[in-house]
């Protein structure tokens, strides 16, 4: 069945929200090496940037998210789901304290740390909305 037009808007402002937290992570991750070596500051001005993007996609994705658990009829979700949904509230906030934490480290290995964490809750989160979305 065809979802309808205003679950369809839902779901693809979230989904279109996840690629840029999700994949924009991943995707600078892969270009940092290159960046590094093309110059002093490079790198970081390409982060900044991509913060610009970011962020407005992780209050995309808490706004949509709290839109869809709205449109669910909750007594037909089970306590499995219920669960789910708690433990992806939860991944989701660890994946935007580790990105600010990050974005404010200073020495190169914290900057590593809190990025690789920020990176696996974020895919963690989209794992767990896959299955939500049955
Ligand atoms: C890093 C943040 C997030 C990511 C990467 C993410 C990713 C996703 C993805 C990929 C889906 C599957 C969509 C589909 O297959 O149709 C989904 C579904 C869902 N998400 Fe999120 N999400 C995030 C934040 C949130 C938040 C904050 C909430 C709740 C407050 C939420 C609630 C849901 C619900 C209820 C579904 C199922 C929607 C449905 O079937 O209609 N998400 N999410």
């Amino acid at each position: 069945m065809l979802a309808s037009a205003l679950d369809g808007l839902r779901l693809t402002i979230h989904v279109l929200a996840a690629t840029i937290w999700v994949g924009g992570q991943f995707t600078l991750a892969g270009l940092v090496p290159t960046l590094r070596k093309s110059g002093e500051g490079v790198a970081a001005a390409a982060a900044n940037a991509f913060a610009k993007f970011s962020w407005p996609a992780y209050a995309l994705l808490i706004i949509t998210g709290l839109w869809n658990v709205a449109a669910m009829n909750m007594n037909k979700t089970t306590s499995a789901w219920k669960v789910f949904l708690g433990i992806k509230i939860t991944v989701v906030l660890l994946s935007g304290i580790a990105a600010f934490v990050h974005s404010r480290a200073k020495s190169k290995s914290q900057i590593a740390t809190w990025g690789g964490i920020s990176g696996v809750m974020a895919v963690a989160s989209l794992t767990i909305g896959v299955f939500l979305a049955g």
